[in-house]
């Protein structure tokens, strides 16, 4: 276990309340991630976690608030999220690849809608081939970099549901995105392949920090949906549970004004060489099931909101 990276915002989000209806879903969300972050999300099933991803992605803008995000070469301002932006990927628990296109395929396809549109590729025929032979080659090594080195021609239905997920992986990491969301990406899948994939961003995690060791960037910054606490734990440096359960009749409301940010703190972090024994997991476990998940804990808004002063961070305001 070591120290996890040290602070540059990479995502900032600032008092975001969103509903439905007349129905309240969050409520006054603020959070800032660092570059290179890895931040788990947990919460009560239909707390507004996909809802929150949602907006961050630009595709559902909040009723209120504000998202920032800060791209490399943007400068230090940060942009608002207006909407969806090749800065930020997303992948789903069930995301469907294209049946009809191989592994390498469904990878590259991402690139070629990206960088080319279609009178592009009718009118310069010989250059958009060259491009799309460049855009497969590119494939193929994101590809081996999942892990998925002997499988570049497979179909989905060859595949199981694990290398599938790994595809959508490279498919959201091949556009370069800054800040990737995983929205339960592992929920389908059996155990052993939920580990092996753990691992996978366990090692992305480390790239990040070998990226800051050597005094560069940390490349990706991640948010991972799960309703496995051990996961939440194994793969983030950061905990942030969601919760509509707090003590909100301080407030003086009559009624829930949505699920908001009830915990926040500081993971160990891993690497593949170290076990990973979840005995040492069991107290911050425990706590975030009770702090988060249970309707009668009604804690006091911030009392488990400490990640800032924990990790040393600047403050979110
Ligand atoms: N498009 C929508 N229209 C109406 N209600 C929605 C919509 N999307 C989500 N909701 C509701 O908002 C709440 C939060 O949903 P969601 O963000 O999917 O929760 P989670 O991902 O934490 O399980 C749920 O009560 C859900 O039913
Ligand atoms: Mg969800």
């Amino acid at each position: 276990m070591s120290p996890s990276i040290l602070p540059s915002p990479a995502l900032d989000i600032q008092g975001v309340s969103h509903g439905f209806g007349a129905k309240p879903v969050l409520h006054d969300v603020t959070l800032r991630l660092h570059r290179g972050q890895f931040l788990s999300l947990v919460g009560p099933s239909g707390c507004g976690k996909s809802t929150l991803l949602r907006a961050i992605v630009g595709t559902h803008p909040p009723r209120q608030g504000a998202i920032r995000t800060f791209p490399m070469n943007r400068g230090s301002e940060g942009v608002a999220v207006l909407g969806p932006g090749r800065d930020r990927g997303i992948v789903y628990q069930q995301y469907s690849l294209f049946p009809f296109l191989t592994a390498r395929q469904n990878v590259a396809i991402g690139l070629m809608l990206d960088e080319t549109g279609i009178p592009f590729r009718f009118f310069r025929w010989p250059r958009w081939r060259r491009l799309r032979r460049q855009h497969l080659r590119q494939a193929e090594e994101m590809l081996v970099s999942v892990r998925l080195g002997d499988a570049l021609d497979l179909y989905p239905h060859e595949m199981s549901g694990g290398m599938r997920q790994r595809v959508a992986l490279a498919q959201a990491m091949i556009l370069r995105p800054e800040i990737i969301l995983l929205d339960e990406p592992f929920g389908a899948l059996d155990e052993a392949t939920r580990q092996d994939l753990q691992e996978m961003l366990v090692d992305l995690y480390q790239k990040n920090r070998h990226a800051q060791e050597s005094g560069g960037m940390p490349s990706l910054t991640l948010i991972i949906v799960t309703h496995e606490l051990n996961e939440a734990i194994y793969v983030g440096d950061r905990v942030v549970g969601l919760s509509q359960y707090w003590n909100w009749r301080a407030d003086g409301h009559s009624a829930c004004p949505g699920a908001t940010v009830v915990y926040d703190k500081p993971a160990p972090v891993f690497d593949l060489r170290t076990q990973r024994e979840f005995e040492r997991f069991a107290a911050q476990r425990n706590e975030i099931r009770h702090v988060v998940f249970e309707p009668s804990s009604q804690y006091p808004r911030h009392q488990h909101v400490t990640y800032d002063q924990e990790s040393g961070a600047p403050a979110n305001a």
